[in-house]
């Protein structure tokens, strides 16, 4: 298989059913299965290769049966972003409309938050909960998050650590495979993907994210699940808060009608494509006006709140949200010349909320939900010497290495940017 693949011909499905049994199993070694990858990576695959290596990864381990749950279930992914809350606006935002939400979601780690760090800044908030209160929970309110459980594509987990330390990571088809092994075994019936494009994503060029959107659609449609990929701008952070409680305060005051430009356009975008796959409303156009009409009569924070409290969220710090938690000292970053915000290097964002202790450096940390970064510049403002750019929400007085990376994180120049793109490009 080595042989071939490095020879650049196809591998047939036994080949890489026999591959990806024989290293989960531990029959192969990592030395043959790095070759492997390192050919792959030069000799690409295929969409029938693709598509059979992501079937194997998900045969690998379980797959969480959703069929207790009444309805179309539609899952969103995104591929990682900074200031990244559309979930918490676009799950409430389908339920309003009556299409289930059963969302399995991870924690932080690095740059990039999690949306169940994010979730228990609520207090009393329960990620841990039975798979049949989640169900049960879904039926109910169309909507739940629950941290993920079960062997999901263990084949991935081991495959996607070994591709990490042998520089094998940015293969397109492999990274398609590995987050479709993964989306398909959450048990979803059809998958809308947030592929972000730009400086503080995965794919830097909007180029490599169409062809990786483009990959991941054709493994989904291969493997019988409807995908739609929205490609959206990552040059900057989402929105203006980047944290924990920040960022549920942020999301909240979108589904309570403020207009946060990026952030609802965003939402509203993934969740018009969602209702349309769940065949609740038969175009686009109409999805988004419905929607829309729902973050501005209630029915969206109606949704978001019987959520948090039947998850055991205080109800209260949703209604209040001056009730969140807070830090205790607001350190503000002055711009030193003037001039058009150009760029916010999300990932050096992202890194400055981990330094404040928004995020973990490695997975035993523990998170301080209060702390977190507010942007108040995004690209095209202007700015002056002396306007405050950012503002650190730290527990201490002085924050000086975050300072310095938000400070290099804005590329501040004379003339104002012509390019200020969200949505690059939706592929069906
Ligand atoms: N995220 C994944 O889950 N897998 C990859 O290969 C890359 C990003």
């Amino acid at each position: 298989m080595i042989q071939k693949k490095r020879n650049g011909e196809e591998l047939t499905g036994e080949e890489i059913q026999f591959f990806v049994k024989g290293y989960t199993e531990g029959s192969i070694p990592d030395y043959q299965a790095s070759a492997l990858m390192m050919a792959i990576y030069f000799r690409g695959m295929n969409e029938k290769e693709t598509a059979t290596l992501t079937q194997a990864m998900v045969d690998s381990g379980e797959t969480i049966d959703l069929s207790a749950i009444e309805g179309h279930i539609v899952d969103k992914h995104s591929t990682g972003g900074v200031g990244d809350k559309v979930t918490f606006i676009v799950g409430p935002l389908v339920a309003s409309v009556g299409v289930p939400v059963a969302k399995m979601s991870g924690r932080g780690l690095g740059h990039t938050g999690g949306t169940l760090d994010k979730l228990e800044s609520i207090e009393g908030f329960n990620i841990e909960i039975s798979k049949d209160v989640f169900v049960n929970n879904v039926n109910t309110n169309k909507l739940a998050v629950a941290g993920q459980t079960g062997n999901l594509a263990p084949a991935d987990k081991k495959l996607y650590a070994l591709r990490d330390v042998t520089a094998t990571v940015d293969s397109i088809p492999l990274i398609a495979g590995s987050i479709m092994s993964k989306k398909l075994a959450s048990g979803a019936d059809s998958i809308v993907l947030d592929v972000k494009t730009g400086s503080g994503a995965f794919m830097k060029t909007l180029e490599e994210s169409e062809a990786l959107a483009k990959e991941m659609v054709n493994i989904g449609k291969n493997l019988g699940k409807n995908t739609v990929a929205v490609i959206s701008d990552m040059n900057q952070p989402l929105g203006y808060e980047v944290g924990n409680a920040n960022e549920i305060k942020e999301a909240v005051e979108i589904l309570q009608g403020k207009n946060v430009k990026d952030l609802r356009r965003l939402s509203l975008e993934i969740a018009s494509h969602m209702t349309v796959l769940a065949e609740v409303f038969s175009s686009y156009e109409e999805a988004y006006e419905a929607l829309e009409a729902n973050l501005e009569n209630g029915k969206a924070f109606e949704a978001f709140r019987s959520f948090v409290s039947a998850q055991g969220g205080n109800v209260e710090m949703i209604d209040d949200l001056t009730k969140l938690p807070k830090a205790d000292y607001h350190i503000e970053v002055k711009a030193e010349q003037d001039g058009y915000v150009a760029e916010i290097d999300a990932e050096s964002i992202g890194v400055a909320a981990m330094y404040l202790g928004a995020g973990r450096a490695t997975k035993d940390d523990v998170i301080n939900h209060g702390v977190g970064i507010t942007l108040k510049k995004k690209i095209g403002d202007t700015v002056k010497a002396g306007e405050t750019l950012v503002v650190l929400h730290s527990e201490k007085e002085t924050a000086n290495d975050s300072r310095d990376k938000v400070k290099a994180a804005y590329t501040i120049i004379e003339n104002a940017p012509t390019d200020t793109t969200l949505i690059h490009k939706v592929i069906k």
